[in-house]
């Protein structure tokens, strides 16, 4: 029997992505994860995740960091620099939940996600990152970027092909969408950075950026880089004529609830990226890329790999079938395993390998710090009536 080595680590935050990211460590093969405990501001919500799993609940964030080698960063965004760095700091490596870092307003009570210049949250959104890349220059620990999409089978497969027929990608074309987020802090721009075209926008940007980064290395050694980037948002459910029939969240404070970007890569080529919070029938995860040999529609969730039929909604009542279906009577696309389709325990399996074997990783700090900056220039474009605007890169 091979002896596996062991990587002892915490998880900081205690609600949605702290609970996919410890199922997540249960499928870890290649290494034996030593989950020590978790911190996280709600102490009931640590204390309660704790003693579920029968970990310790730390009273402090050094605590956790000093008890362990790999920081799971599973906070609001608000929190995700101060994690990192301090997990940084003390040498840890750390994966950090997606987005890598934003801007979450000046701290004042008059700040409004509608009327303050993006500007700003470009320049002090770039000057997170920049702090953030500068505690992983500095440190002997590393930083793993949680972006799930980028180890979606689906992108791992069409990774594959990039490489092996050494394609041209012309325009990948991607959305994220659903019906609106669970979490209640989502409707503030203070303490998401952002609304739908950071929140969800992220994902299939990340993928988008990612896949021209495979195609530069495949072909000439470099990854190719986003240029610029153009972009509308619109906040249709706070609209005074939205019509509120129930199905859609309608709550959100301050935050775009629709966005489209147009990035273009240095090489001229394109990605569109649709995000919103509008789309009713389940959650819609998809990316498509049309390249100069081959086309490819990687359908994350949902997708076929199992259809079911069910005559009458309550028999179903006790089985959960697809993130944020509404019904489940009529025929339903419900994933085998949806986190596997999803990229959730194949990102934490590389992380861990990663931090034992000092392994690259497909997702890092600088495919964080693109998706960032892109996202905040698509920002600031919105709010020029979609004017194009240069993207600085990492
Ligand atoms: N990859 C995905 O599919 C996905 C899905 C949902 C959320 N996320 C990301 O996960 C992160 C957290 O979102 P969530 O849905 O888990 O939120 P959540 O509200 O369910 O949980 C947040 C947890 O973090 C704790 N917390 C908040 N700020 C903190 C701080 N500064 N220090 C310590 N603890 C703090 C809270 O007490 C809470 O336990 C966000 O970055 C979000 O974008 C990713």
């Amino acid at each position: 029997m091979i002896s596996k080595p062991t990587v002892i680590s915490g998880i900081v935050g205690a609600g949605f992505s702290a609970n996919f990211h410890y199922e997540g460590i249960k499928r870890v093969y290649s290494v034996n994860p030593d989950v020590r405990g978790v911190f996280a501001l709600d102490q009931d919500q640590a204390a309660a995740f704790a003693a579920k799993r029968g970990i310790t609940h730390f009273s402090s964030l050094d605590a956790l960091i000093d008890a362990v080698d790999l920081v799971h960063c599973c906070v609001l965004v608000s929190g995700h620099e101060e994690v990192a760095v301090a997990a940084l700091k003390k040498g840890k490596s750390v994966i950090i939940e997606k987005p890598l870092t934003g801007y979450l307003g000046d701290g004042s009570s008059s700040f409004h996600g509608d009327t303050f210049p993006k500007s700003d949250a470009l320049a002090y959104g770039l000057a997170s990152v920049e702090r953030i890349l500068e505690a992983e220059k500095n440190s002997k620990g590393r930083i793993f970027y949680a972006e799930n999409w980028v180890y979606a089978p689906s992108i791992q497969r069409e990774k594959e092909i990039i490489e092996k027929t050494k394609a041209q990608i012309l325009w990948i074309h991607g959305e994220e969408a659903h019906s609106g987020s669970h979490n209640p802090t989502y409707a503030q721009w203070k303490f998401s950075g952002g609304g739908v075209m950071i929140g969800k926008g992220c994902h299939p940007l990340t993928a988008a950026l990612y896949l021209k980064n495979v195609e530069g290395r495949a072909r000439t050694g470099k990854p190719i880089l986003p240029a610029t980037v153009t972009a509308r948002t619109a906040a249709l459910t706070r609209m005074d004529n939205f019509q509120n029939d129930g199905f859609i969240r309608n709550d959100y404070f301050d935050i775009d609830d629709f966005s489209m970007m147009h990035v273009t890569f240095e090489d001229g080529t394109l990605a569109t990226v649709f995000a919103s919070d509008i789309i009713l029938g389940g959650i819609h995860n998809w990316l498509e890329v049309a390249a100069t040999n081959h086309r490819t529609v990687c359908n994350i969730n949902p997708n076929t790999a199992m259809r079911v039929y069910n005559p009458r909604h309550e028999n179903f009542s006790d089985i959960y079938t697809v993130e944020k279906i509404e019904q489940k009577q009529g025929w339903t696309d419900m994933p085998p395993d949806e986190d596997w389709f999803t990229g959730y325990p194949q990102e934490i399996e590389a992380f861990y390998r990663a931090a034992a074997f000092g392994e690259p990783v497909e997702s890092d700090s600088l495919l964080g710090a693109n998706t960032i900056s892109t996202i905040y220039s698509a920002y600031l474009s919105a709010e020029q009536g979609g004017k194009e605007v240069a993207i600085r890169t990492f």
